[in-house]
C-alpha cells in the first residue's frame, strides 16, 4: 500500500492526495538508557492496523520487550531498519518517553520527525518547556499521554494508571527481593513463621496495585491516605486503613489529593513514626500531582526500623517520600534496603508495552481510527492531552468540568481493578446504550403474564385446590423475603442463603412429624429435618476449617 504525503485540509484533518485519509503509524526504538518498552507490540500493532493505520516499525524497536521482529512481521508490520528512515517515513509517531538527543545518530529525536508531523507518548510538558519549543518549531501535532483527563470515559486510554498499576505491583516483587523473609506466615515443622508486615502510603493506582500483591503473598498490609474515600477500596484488598483522628479531607480537585495542612502532616508523620518500629517494609506512592513529594519517612524512623527491613520509595523522581532516598538507586541505609528505582514499569517491559500499547491504540480510535482521523478541540480526552496543535502550544488544557457523583480518580481506581486493559480484538464502542428502560418493560411484560397465569388457574381450578395454591404462593413470596434478607454476617452469602433454606425445610419436617410414626408423611419429614440439619451443621464445620486456613 503506497501512501502520498499527508496534506492538511485545514481542519485539522489530513487526507492524501486521492482524497482518502490514511495514517502512516510509527513506533521507533527507545533510546533512554535503560528504556525496554515499546510503544506497540505484535497485538496492538494488529488493532491499529484494524483501525486502518499502516504500521511500521524500527528493527529491534521490540527485542528488549521480548518482542523480536519476527513476530511485528508475522503481524503484518513493516520493519524499517533505521530510526531515521522510520521518522521520515511516518505520519504519526508512537513513543513511550519524550525525544531526546539520539545517541547514534548525534541528532534530536524532534529534528527526525518530519515537518507538521503528529507525536503522541510522554511529555511531561510542564518539566520540560525546551522541549515543547523545539517541537513547536517544527510545526509538530503532539499529544501527551501523561496529560489524558482522569475522567471516565478515558479510563481505557488512561496510561498513567496503567503504568502505575504494574509499579504498583514490581514494587512489591523489589521489596520482596530484598527482604529475607517470607511474606507470608507459616507453620512448619521447625517452627512458626510470622508474616511480613507491609505499611503502604498512599492508597492510590500504584498504591492499591502493592497492596494487593502484599496481601496476595500473605503479607499483614497497612495502609494511609489523605483521602478517606480510598478507605474501602484498601479494605476491600483485605488490608487495615489506619485512620487519624484529624479532621481534614484530602480529596481534591478532579479526584486528586490536595495539599495537606502542616498539622495534618505532622499528624500522620506520628503515625508513621510508630509504624516505622513495627512494619518490616514501607512502600511510600504519595504524591500530588505537579507538586514535590511530601516528605514523610524521616531519618530517624528510617533508624528506627528492625534491620533488614525494606523501603521502596515510589515517589523517588519527585524528591522521594522519605529523606534517604536516592534516586533511581538501591542502596542499604543503616541495615535497612531503601529503593529508590524510577523505572519500575520498564522493568516489567514486556506487560508495560501490553497496556501502554492498547491505551495508544484507544486514543486512536478515540481520534477517529485511520479514516477519520482528526484532532477534535471539542473532545476533552483530546483536548486534555494535546499539548501542541500546528506548532502552537495548547498547553494547559482548559479546566474539565466537574462531574457529580464521586471523583474521577475513584472511578478510575475502581477501573483498574476491574478492567481488562489487555488488547480487545474488536475496539467496539465502549459506551452501549443504557438497558434499564427496556429491562424494566420486560419485568412488567412478565408481572403481567404472571397475573394472566393466575387469573386463568382461579377462573379453571376445583376450590380445594386453589386453598392449597393460595398458602403454596404465599410460602413462596414470605420464603423469598426470609432468604434474600439473611445478612451474610457470618459467611459467604452463599453459605447464609442455603443455611436459610434449610432452615425453612426443617420448619417444614417439623410440623409434618406429629402424625403417626410410621405414616409417608411423618417419615418424609423426619428425613427433611435430618437433612437440613446436616446441610446447616455441615456448613458452619466446613466454614470453620476454611477460616481456619486463613488464620495466622
Ligand atoms: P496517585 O495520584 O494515583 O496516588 C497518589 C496517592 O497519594 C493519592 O491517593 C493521594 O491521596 C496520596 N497522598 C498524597 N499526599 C499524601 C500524604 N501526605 N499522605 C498520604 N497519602 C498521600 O498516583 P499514582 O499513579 O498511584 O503514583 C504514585 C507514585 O508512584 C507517584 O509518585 C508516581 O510518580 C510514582 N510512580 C513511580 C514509578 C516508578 O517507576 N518508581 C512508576 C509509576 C508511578
Amino acid at each position: 500500500m503506497t501512501v502520498d504525503v499527508a496534506k492538511e485540509t485545514g481542519r485539522g484533518e489530513y487526507a492524501t492526495a486521492e482524497g482518502k485519509t490514511l495514517r502512516k503509524v510509527g513506533i521507533p526504538k527507545e533510546i533512554s538508557t535503560g528504556e525496554r518498552r515499546v510503544a506497540a507490540t505484535p497485538d496492538t500493532a494488529k488493532v491499529l492496523q484494524k483501525l486502518g493505520f499502516e504500521v511500521l516499525i524500527e528493527s529491534k524497536a521490540g527485542e528488549t520487550a521480548n518482542f523480536p521482529d519476527d513476530l511485528y512481521r508475522q503481524a503484518g508490520c513493516q520493519i524499517v531498519p533505521d530510526a531515521e528512515t522510520l521518522w521520515a517515513q511516518t505520519d504519526i509517531v508512537l513513543k513511550v518517553r519524550p525525544p531526546d538527543m539520539h545517541p547514534t545518530l548525534g541528532k534530536h529525536e524532534v529534528d527526525l520527525l518530519s515537518f507538521g508531523g503528529h507525536l503522541i507518548g510522554f511529555i511531561w510538558p510542564s518539566q520540560n518547556p525546551e522541549l515543547l519549543e523545539r517541537l513547536a518549531a517544527r510545526k509538530a501535532t503532539v499529544l501527551a499521554m501523561d496529560a489524558i483527563p482522569r475522567i471516565t470515559r478515558a479510563q481505557k486510554m488512561d496510561a498513567l494508571s496503567s503504568m502505575a498499576n504494574i509499579a504498583g505491583y514490581r514494587a512489591v516483587i523489589e521489596a520482596a527481593n530484598h527482604f529475607d523473609r517470607f511474606f507470608t506466615g507459616q507453620i512448619t515443622a521447625a517452627g512458626k513463621v510470622p508474616p511480613a508486615k507491609v505499611l503502604v502510603i498512599g492508597a492510590g493506582v500504584a498504591g492499591l496495585a502493592a497492596i494487593g500483591t502484599a496481601r496476595g503473598l500473605g503479607a499483614v498490609v497497612r495502609a494511609f491516605d489523605t483521602r478517606p474515600a480510598v478507605k474501602e477500596q484498601v479494605q476491600s484488598l483485605g488490608a487495615e486503613f489506619l485512620e487519624l483522628k484529624f479532621a481534614e479531607d484530602g480529596t481534591g480537585e478532579g479526584g486528586y489529593a490536595k495539599v495537606m495542612s502542616d498539622e495534618f502532616i505532622k499528624a500522620e508523620m506520628a503515625l508513621f513514626a510508630t509504624q516505622a518500629r513495627e512494619v518490616d517494609i514501607i512502600i511510600t506512592t504519595a504524591l500530588i500531582p505537579g507538586q514535590k513529594a511530601p516528605l514523610l519517612i524521616t531519618q530517624a524512623m528510617v533508624e528506627s526500623m528492625k534491620k533488614g527491613s525494606v523501603i521502596v520509595d515510589m515517589a523517588a523522581e519527585q524528591g522521594g517520600n522519605c529523606a534517604v532516598t536516592k534516586p533511581s538507586e538501591v542502596y542499604r541505609y543503616q541495615e535497612v534496603t531503601i529503593v529508590g528505582l524510577t523505572d519500575l514499569p520498564s522493568r516489567m517491559a514486556y506487560q508495560a508495552s501490553q497496556l501502554y500499547g492498547t491505551n495508544l491504540c484507544h486514543l486512536l480510535e478515540e481520534m477517529g481510527g485511520a479514516s477519520e482521523y482528526k484532532i477534535d478541540l471539542e473532545n476533552e480526552v483530546v483536548r486534555g492531552a494535546l499539548v501542541l496543535h500546528n506548532g502552537e502550544v495548547t498547553w494547559p488544557p482548559p479546566k474539565p468540568e466537574k462531574k457529580a457523583g464521586g471523583t474521577g480518580k475513584e472511578q478510575q481506581q475502581e477501573s483498574v481493578k476491574k478492567e481488562d486493559l489487555s488488547p480487545k480484538p474488536s475496539l467496539a464502542s465502549p459506551t452501549s446504550p443504557p438497558l434499564s428502560s427496556s429491562k424494566r418493560s420486560n419485568d412488567l411484560l412478565w408481572l403481567f403474564l404472571a397475573g394472566l397465569a393466575l387469573v386463568g388457574v382461579g377462573l379453571g381450578a376445583p376450590s380445594s385446590f386453589l386453598s392449597h395454591f393460595t398458602v403454596f404462593i404465599l410460602a413462596c413470596f414470605i420464603g423469598w423475603q426470609v432468604i434474600w434478607n439473611v445478612k451474610p454476617a457470618l459467611h459467604t452469602p452463599l453459605m447464609s442463603v442455603t443455611n436459610a433454606i434449610s432452615g425453612i425445610i426443617i420448619i417444614g419436617g417439623m410440623l409434618q412429624i406429629s402424625g403417626a410414626p410410621s405414616s409417608p408423611t411423618t417419615i418424609l419429614g423426619a428425613i427433611a429435618v435430618l437433612i437440613g440439619t446436616i446441610n446447616i451443621s455441615g456448613g458452619f464445620l466446613v466454614t470453620q476449617r476454611m477460616l481456619k486456613m486463613f488464620q495466622k
